[in-house]
């Protein structure tokens, strides 16, 4: 498999939201500065997609040991398996991918894990900022915008100042590979 994926990093993010706030200003598009909108031409996470890395040289769809506990988040975008290509049209269907001790998840959680492998929007509730970090020490995932915190074990926001959970999506395993179960739980995003 080939294809190309794009990838807006976090100075991109914050420069794109800083053109629409001066839009607004100018009295035209009116936005909130980090709302990050869903775009509704760009399908989602499906049911049946799998998941294929956001960035970098590999391509492969992953599987569950792919992923290390205690590691950096990997980003991800679902891949459309009709389709042959990866659902890369918007950066609110960047996912990422987290792996857990099961023993410490929620019973809510287990059940939409492989193997103690989460998925959940890369996209940050507060802002829209990519959240891209993982403190083991405390094992949260981390935005470096605001430095927000979100527990991938419960789902819960575990520090301000994002007040919303992140979205996340069901995972099954296929043939041995990671398999999104369902759509997003929620909005993701803003
Ligand atoms: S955008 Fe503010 S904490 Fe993530």
């Amino acid at each position: 498999m080939n294809y190309e994926v794009k990838e807006m990093n976090s100075v991109d993010v914050q420069r794109r939201l800083l053109l629409k706030a001066t839009g607004a200003a100018a009295g035209c598009c009116a936005m909130p500065i980090g709302s990050a909108q869903a775009d509704d031409n760009v399908e989602g996470p499906a049911k049946g997609d799998l998941l294929v890395p956001a960035k970098g040289e590999a391509t492969a769809p992953l599987k569950a040991d792919d992923i290390k506990v205690g590691a950096k988040p990997v980003l991800v975008f679902p891949y459309d398996l009709k389709e042959k290509k990866p659902k890369d049209g918007s950066r609110l269907n960047k996912l990422m991918l987290v792996r857990l001790d099961p023993a410490a998840m929620t019973d809510e959680t287990k059940a939409r894990a492989v193997n103690g492998v989460v998925a959940y929007s890369a996209v940050c509730t507060h802002q829209g900022c990519d959240v891209t970090e993982f403190v083991s020490a405390e094992k949260v995932l981390m935005c470096f915008c605001h430095f927000s915190k979100f527990n991938p074990a419960d789902g819960t926001v575990a520090k301000g100042p994002a007040a919303k959970s992140l979205a996340y999506v069901p995972l099954t395993e296929k043939d041995g590979l990671l398999t999104i179960a369902g759509g997003f739980s929620n909005k993701p995003g803003v």
